[in-house]
């Protein structure tokens, strides 16, 4: 039997990582420059959290989630978000947070969700994420989305749009879901059986419908955002104010629902137009209910997770040439098998001052050997034979200038270092 990646999951290659070095060094700039610190979560967690926190009626519960029982009968699930975990680890790690020491924390690794792979959308797929916690000023919206704008400007992302919404607290939601179902109810029979019954349990979650006669029927739908309540509406004109100081560019779109259940207040997506129906790279809000629905203290906060696989396909599609990663800097080549020794003693002398070597087998041509530098972009390439091994004088071959230059063994590893760098 021949095996296969599992349908919707794929293997990142080591010709792929300079791709994904090239986004996660942008991040890392970010993350540090904002003062957010890792945390490194479960990959899977009991399913009732995510059922709590995702919202019963989000596709994300009801069709996509990996659910597994133990061998004790425990219901887990593989986490197919970060936002869930780390509400949970806040609550369960009785960390304290507060506008003056707000937590900020990220996280970055696979996500799973059972749902059509597709281009932009598999079935384990990479998240990075950042969640602001105990600061509900709506500077700290604005601070998470200017992170995530910021990463997708600095990898070169071309033509992103961002665009925000406010979905309103509980208090103003509650008129709206009344507005959005008599508005809803006098149109059943014409949406599918799905969102009829989602409009009874929670009409918010009709906007997450992909069939496109229900996305008709709901063009002239009554907006959350007409309907915020006066401090919703103060908040969300802050959060515009700060991003206008960020130097951040934003739509306004009152269709972002998002389609979890946990948010309150602001919720954001960063939308291409090229990458056919997978247009949101990233995507967040604030979650101002969370942490208390889970059993902890009534605690504001704000995240927002973007994904790995559509940023660089998007990336790939603009043509972008992505840094190419040098991984050797030395390939030795001993021109018979009896220079193998001293081809070990120089490696060993190289790799002692933290120079990557790399010895090539002694039967192998010297074309072949030079075709592997070109291959893998090494940078020098020392060859060793009988006239090295009596004059201690080794020619050291710079690849991709086609020069060399004679040095002596005992300066080998000196003058390497001054070229690498
Ligand atoms: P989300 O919108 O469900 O939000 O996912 C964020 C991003 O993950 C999407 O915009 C997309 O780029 C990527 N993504 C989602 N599903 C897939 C898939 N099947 N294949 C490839 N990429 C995918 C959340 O997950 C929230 N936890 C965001 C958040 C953080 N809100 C507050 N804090």
């Amino acid at each position: 039997m021949k095996f296969q990646a599992p349908r919707g999951t794929y293997d990142i290659l080591p010709k792929e990582m300079n791709k994904w070095y090239y986004i996660e060094k942008i991040i890392k700039k970010y993350v540090k420059l904002f003062n957010y610190r890792e945390i490194r979560l479960p990959i899977f967690e009991y399913k009732d959290l995510f059922q709590r926190s995702v919202g019963d009626d989000s596709d994300i519960v009801e069709k996509e989630m990996y659910v597994f029982e133990d061998k004790n009968e425990r219901l887990f699930a593989l986490r197919p978000e970060g936002t869930a975990s780390v509400a949970r680890s806040y609550i369960e790690n009785s960390m304290i947070s507060s506008k003056r020491d707000p937590k900020k924390i990220f996280y970055y690794g696979p996500m799973f969700r059972y749902s059509r792979p597709q281009k932009g959308r598999y079935r384990q797929f990479y998240q990075f994420g950042i969640e602001y916690i105990g600061d509900e000023s709506a500077y700290a919206d604005a601070e998470i989305i200017t992170m995530g704008w910021k990463i997708l400007q600095e990898a070169q992302v071309p033509d992103v749009s961002l665009e925000i919404n406010s979905v309103g607290c509980k208090k103003c939601r509650k008129d709206y879901h009344k507005k959005l179902q008599e508005f809803l109810f006098a149109r059943e029979n014409k949406f599918c059986p799905n969102c009829q019954r989602r409009m009874k349990t929670n009409p918010l979650r009709v906007f997450d419908c992909k069939n496109y006669v229900c996305q008709e029927q709901l063009e002239n739908a009554p907006q959350m955002l007409d309907n915020l309540c006066e401090d919703c509406e103060k908040h969300f004109d802050e959060v515009q104010e700060n991003l206008k100081k960020l130097n951040v560019d934003y739509e306004i779109n009152p269709r972002i629902v998002r389609g979890l259940d946990y948010y309150t207040r602001t919720a954001f997506e960063y939308k291409i137009n090229y990458l056919g129906a997978q247009d949101a790279l990233g995507g967040g809000g604030r979650y101002d209910g969370l942490i208390e629905y889970l059993g902890g203290k009534n605690t504001p906060a704000v995240g927002l997770s973007m994904g790995m696989e559509r940023i660089i396909l998007a990336l790939e599609e603009a043509g972008v040439e992505f840094p190419q990663i040098n991984t050797l800097d030395v390939f030795i080549i001993p021109m018979d098998k009896k220079y193998d020794d001293k081809a070990i003693e120089i490696m060993n002398k190289l790799h002692d001052s933290e120079i990557s070597a790399q010895i090539a087998d002694a039967n192998t041509s010297m074309g072949s050997n030079f075709k592997f530098c070109d291959r893998n972009n090494v940078k020098f390439a020392i060859v060793i034979g009988e006239n090295e091994i009596k004059s201690e004088e080794y020619a050291v071959k710079n690849i991709s200038k086609h020069k060399q230059e004679s040095v002596h063994l005992d300066k080998l590893t000196d003058y390497i270092n001054s070229k690498i760098e």
